[in-house]
């Protein structure tokens, strides 16, 4: 029998198939051979939520959950967030490789000078209710400039297809900032082609009346480095669903949409909002044990806490906390740290925690940093997005390169009613509303 071969005896057929295994994976299409008959549809894998299923190839991130390693094309994230700014590391994602000085110069001339929102979608987003949430302006928006670039249609065309990344990934900090100005009723800031791209977008968020606005270097720093942490992490939610939505070859601005929304839900980027509004519920150090037992007793989850991947502590979590010190060295400390750093302790010792590998991920720090810099909550997943651009389009440029893609398509397991006769309205039964429904 070959080397690297899974033999796999059906006993309903007592046969014997033998499937190669390549990159410690089967082809779920090997499996479709295995019939019981030629009326038999044949063999399929059934995972609700991708729990062990791959969905690509991919060359761009590497996680190891249980080692607690994240890795972009092959640099480890510490040294990449110690020593890149985030453009350079989006050149890396994209391109596979860091880039020359000259090409880092081009790559950041171009991306700033894309960064200007056609005064038409300054109006569209004028239009929001006054209380709108950020990051639905900010889903909203990508999606309206689809409406601005039809050439974004020519997805099959690698310069086209380029010349759209850039300019997304120039307008996304536009976009978030003028969703947080409208938020808080500021009139909108353009652009300012001299700062560098976290500059930029701190003169865009916080320019009062000033000529020109000069930002904290060690804020703007901090800020590069939360970019850097959170531009890509493989096929999470957010991406999946930016491969997915990409794979009908849609354009990429409503690609990115659609990525963004998956990012919205509380228990992928929308979690960092969540983790600021229970450290408030939390209120002070001494209330964390009660607060503990009502997650152990399975009232809530700890927000912050666990993940799907990492069964070790979230490496970006690591340089979160310490680049967290170097923010309240300039803003003062965050008087919510105590809490969060109490919760870590308690969770990490008690069993129920250690027995499930539960430990912090990247938005049970990030928040804490978002607040001392000055950032609501309600733009601390829009933050989180600006730099997952970037690591959605590198994916997104990957998948339309794989010969091996086709258009997403899962398979289901019917569970519904065989054919059944139809029954005239005179004749049919009232079924009871389930009591958790409102009564109609
Ligand atoms: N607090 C309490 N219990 C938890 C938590 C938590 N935060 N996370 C998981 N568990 C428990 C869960 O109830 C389950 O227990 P049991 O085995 O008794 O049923 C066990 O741990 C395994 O969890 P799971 O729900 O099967 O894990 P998952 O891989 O499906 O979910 C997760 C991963 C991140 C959605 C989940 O851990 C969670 O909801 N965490 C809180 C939200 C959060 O912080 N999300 C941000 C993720 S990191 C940023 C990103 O990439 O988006």
């Amino acid at each position: 029998m070959p080397e690297n071969t899974l033999s796999i005896t059906d006993n309903r057929t007592n046969k014997t198939y033998t499937v190669p295994v390549e990159n410690g994976t089967i082809r779920a299409m090997d499996l479709r051979q295995i019939k019981t008959g030629p009326e038999d549809f044949g063999l399929m894998t059934y995972d609700p939520a991708y729990i062990n299923t791959a969905s690509c190839k991919s060359a761009i991130t590497y996680i190891d959950g249980d080692k607690g390693i994240l890795r972009y094309r092959g640099y480890p994230i510490e040294v990449l967030a110690e020593r890149c700014t985030f453009l350079e590391v989006a050149y890396l994602l994209m391109f596979g490789e860091l880039p020359t000085e000259k090409e880092l110069n081009s790559w950041v001339y171009d991306i700033t000078h894309h960064s200007m929102l056609h005064e038409t979608t300054k109006k569209f987003m004028e239009g929001f209710r006054y209380s709108a949430h950020p990051m639905s302006m900010f889903v909203s928006t990508i999606a309206a400039l689809s409406s601005v670039y039809p050439d974004a249609k020519l997805v099959r065309s690698p310069q086209d297809r380029m010349h759209q990344i850039i300019r997304i990934i120039g307008k996304v900090p536009s976009i978030a900032a003028m969703s947080y100005r409208h938020n808080v009723g500021f009139p909108y800031v353009y652009p300012d082609n001299d700062l560098s791209y976290t500059e930029n977008f701190m003169n865009m968020l916080w320019k009062m009346v000033e000529p020109k606005y000069v930002a904290h270097p060690a804020i703007a720093r901090a800020l590069d480095i939360l970019f850097i942490l959170h531009a890509d992490h493989e096929q999470n939610c957010s991406t999946s669903a930016m491969r997915s939505v990409g794979s009908s070859e849609t354009d990429p601005y409503l690609a990115v949409a659609s990525a963004a929304s998956a990012l919205a839900g509380p228990l992928h980027g929308g979690a960092n909002e969540e983790v600021l509004r229970m450290l408030d519920e939390i209120g002070t150090k001494d209330n964390v044990p009660a607060y503990i037992k009502r997650v152990k007793d399975g009232h809530f989850k700890l927000m912050g806490f666990g993940h799907r991947i990492y069964k070790n502590y979230d490496p970006r979590a690591k340089i979160i906390r310490w680049s967290a010190e170097q923010v309240f060295e300039v803003t003062g400390r965050n008087s919510k740290l105590d809490i969060a750093l109490e919760l870590e302790r308690i969770a990490l010792e008690d069993d129920y925690f250690v027995k499930r590998k539960l430990y912090p991920n990247v938005d049970f720090y990030s928040g804490i940093m978002y607040q001392a810099m000055g950032f609501r909550p309600e733009m601390f997943t829009v933050l989180f997005a600006i730099p997952r651009t970037a690591g959605w389009l590198a994916q997104w440029e990957e998948l339309m390169k794989d010969p091996e893609q086709k258009i997403a398509r899962p398979r289901q397991i019917y569970t519904g009613h065989g054919e059944r006769d139809f029954v005239p309205i005179d004749k049919r039964v009232p079924v009871p509303i389930p009591a958790e429904y409102p009564s109609r």
